[in-house]
């Protein structure tokens, strides 16, 4: 048997994940090694939004793995197809690339825009503004577009040509975005850090200046995407039509799987050999993805995830009010931010963490004062009313 410590010994350092494993998961429940139970207000970070182990998930991919796994890019494939025709049809989308992860959509999303500026306009059109706080992944592309000194110190030199602004200020963007600006790329509510939502006049100012200046919105969705705010896409609540968007996270519902989507206009800026990835548009991801979208796309299933945010809003605000613990309880669909006041903030989100394993629950942090709840979109009302009790129970403890 495995343990932790094989993890510190053959695993490179990056994380420091939680002193159990666990082995199993159905549903929103997941199980360790030793069998203990856990409720998910997780899923991975994001990402199994239709439940652990769907069975038509489950069933789709057993009939792929039995048909095709892999033929590569000079091939096309059928789950991929039907996949990317199915996007389009839901979504502003008129031509996709398939990637494996969140950053590598966003690093090829990149490039399209650059490749887009310089063969419609030029050379020099090629800055890209990106926004203080924000989270695009860990390719060097996608640090450089966070630029803080704690996601980029000692990797330089990094990609140039990238300007910072802060998220949600107006006051300064008339300048940053100007003629020689690429793209814009922004993440409409902030995951990574706390679920922070833009505000209107904000996007509203980004949409315009794009406009004028001939840049391209580029909108990072690899987490708020695919169902998360309620909406297939956070874009469509926000009333702006991106050039480019990142997706990845919900699509496989933990199969490796990414999307660049884009338009037509855009798209013919990427000819034969511009792009690529070995991986990327596997029948294996695709078929599964395509189940998910199907069930996802249903109004039905958007509404549902509507009512479910606001039965756990309340039940949080319950909670806050009894402890005086949250300064703000922000959320986007089932997609949570619990920002810890400073009574509760001294005892670290680390502990907090441990504290709701011990009850069984599994949370998630964000930025360096907000717990994160992302669990699976199929949660029912009663494992809502359940987990938070559990989440009580784990800060009473400790306060
Ligand atoms: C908004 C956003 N963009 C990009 C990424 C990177 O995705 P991945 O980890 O799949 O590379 C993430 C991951 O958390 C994210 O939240």
């Amino acid at each position: 048997m495995v343990t932790r410590s094989d993890f510190n010994k053959y695993i490179l350092p990056v994380y420091n994940p939680a002193k159990f494993i666990p082995k199993k998961a159905k549903g929103s429940y997941v199980w360790d090694q030793n069998n203990n139970k856990y409720l998910d207000f997780a899923s991975g970070i994001a990402v199994s939004n239709l439940g652990h182990c769907h069975p038509t998930l489950v069933k789709t991919l057993n009939a792929q793995s039995k048909n095709l796994w892999h033929l590569s890019n000079v091939l096309a494939n059928e789950p991929a197809l039907k996949l990317a025709k199915l996007i389009c049809n839901k979504t502003f989308a008129e031509k996709i690339f398939f990637t494996n992860s969140g950053a590598e959509a966003v690093e090829g999303a990149v490039k399209t825009a650059r490749k887009y500026a310089s063969t419609n306009f030029s050379n020099k059109k090629n800055e890209i503004v990106a926004f203080n706080d924000a989270f695009h992944g860990r390719t060097m592309m996608a640090i450089a577009l966070n630029g803080s000194k704690r996601m980029t110190e000692g990797f330089g030199p990094m990609p140039g040509g990238i300007k910072q602004h802060p998220f949600n200020q107006v006051d300064g963007l008339k300048k940053i975005i100007n003629k020689n600006t690429a793209a814009v790329v922004i993440e409409l509510i902030q995951g990574e850090a706390g679920i922070v939502p833009a505000k209107k006049v904000f996007i509203n100012e980004i949409k315009k200046l794009c406009r004028k200046n001939n840049a391209l919105i580029v909108i990072d969705e690899v987490q708020s995407g695919v169902g998360r705010t309620g909406h297939l896409y956070a874009y469509e609540k926000y009333n702006i039509k991106p050039d480019i968007l990142c997706s990845a996270k919900g699509m496989g519902n933990g199969m490796p799987i990414g999307a660049i989507l884009t338009t037509n206009k855009v798209s013919k800026a990427m000819q034969v050999g511009a792009h690529g990835s070995t991986y990327g548009g596997n029948p294996l991801a695709c078929s599964v993805s395509y189940e998910v979208f199907k069930e996802v796309s249903k109004k039905s299933f958007l509404n549902s995830v509507i009512k479910k945010e606001k039965l756990f809003i309340s039940l949080l605000n319950d909670l806050n009010k009894k402890y005086n613990c949250f300064t703000a309880v922000r959320s986007a669909g089932l997609w949570i931010g619990l920002e810890l006041n400073s009574k509760i903030e001294n005892l670290t989100l680390q502990n907090i963490m441990s504290s709701a394993y011990d009850e069984g629950l599994m949370i998630l942090k964000a930025n360096n004062n907000t717990l994160r709840l992302a669990p699976a979109l199929t949660i029912s009302e009663k494992e809502i009313k359940l987990g938070v009790k559990k989440l009580e129970k784990s800060l009473s403890r400790l306060l």
